[in-house]
Order: C-alpha cells, then sequence, then structure tokens
C-alpha cells in the first residue's frame, strides 16, 4: 500500500528536485530533458534522468533510470510515490512503457506529474495511468504468482 499522501510541501520539494535534475539528463536529439525521483515505502529515494543514444530507440526514460537505481543499490522496496519533470510548463506524464515499469514495482504508486516552470502539476494513482495492468501475479495464471519484489 501507499504511504500516506505527502503534504502540499514534501511535493514542492520533490518537484524542485526532480526539476534540478534535469539538468543530468543526457537529450542531445529531443532536446527534452526530463529528472524523476521515487519514494519507496521505507522513505528511501532514488533519482533518475532520460539518457538518449544515438540509436534512438535504445533511449531509457529518466522513470526507468530511477528504478533500475533503486534495483542496482539492492533495494528491493514498494515504489510509493514517483515524481516527474520534464521541460516546458506542461506536466511531462510518464510514457506507456514508464507506467508499466512503474507498476511492476508500484502497484499503488502516487505519480506527480510537472513541467519545468509553473504550477501545472498532475496527480494519479498508477492503477489510474495503467487500468488493468499486467502484473507479476498474472504471470502465474493469476493465482497470485511470484511476487518478483519480495
Ligand atoms: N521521456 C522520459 O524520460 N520519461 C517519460 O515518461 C516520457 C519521455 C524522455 C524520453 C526521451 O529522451 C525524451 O523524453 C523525449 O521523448
Amino acid at each position: 500500500m501507499p504511504g500516506p499522501v505527502p503534504d502540499h510541501d514534501q511535493v514542492d520539494d520533490l518537484v524542485q528536485r526532480a526539476r534540478a535534475l534535469r539538468e543530468h539528463a543526457y537529450a542531445p536529439y529531443s532536446g527534452f530533458r526530463v529528472g524523476a525521483v521515487i519514494i519507496t515505502a521505507s522513505g528511501r529515494r532514488f533519482e533518475g534522468v532520460n539518457v538518449e543514444n544515438a540509436s534512438y530507440r535504445l533511449t531509457t526514460c529518466a522513470e526507468q533510470t530511477a528504478l533500475a537505481r533503486m534495483c542496482a543499490e539492492g533495494a528491493r522496496e514498494e515504489v510509493v510515490q514517483v515524481v516527474v519533470a520534464g521541460d516546458g510548463a506542461d506536466p511531462c506524464t510518464p510514457c506507456g512503457a514508464c507506467r508499466q515499469t512503474i507498476a511492476e514495482f508500484g502497484p499503488s504508486a502516487l505519480v506527480h506529474a510537472t513541467g519545468s516552470v509553473g504550477d501545472a502539476r498532475l496527480t494519479r494513482t498508477i492503477g489510474e495511468l495503467l487500468p488493468d495492468a499486467f502484473t507479476p501475479a498474472r504471470l502465474a495464471g493469476g493465482d497470485g504468482g511470484r511476487d518478483v519484489r519480495a
């Protein structure tokens, strides 16, 4: 289950951090920089940026980078909050692949999408962003399956 919804100031801090992370994005092809911060159930924080490639389709999104860092650092915890900031004033909502990746580790995660400037913010549960997700449990034909986060 997700942790308590952070208050507005806490989300503001995470938004500022996600916006600042964009400076580290490697986005020479799209020019669109994205920063992401994920928070786990125990309160640990992992950060990511988008990493593009001359072979365009090999791009890794900021959310996926953050989730990969969580795994690489040995944290196999439930993700409860995701904050994403992209260039411009419009909220950068996670792409379809990122929604699936977030659902893997945060089946009840709260996702906050924002831009790099302004107050526009979109907050949704991952269930709203990706209804009826294909989850680890479905691999076993719906009998509960193996929880790969354990
Ligand atoms: N991007 C992300 O990092 N996260 C998303 O959820 C949407 C898209 C990146 C990928 C690519 O480097 C750039 O934004 C433009 O698509």
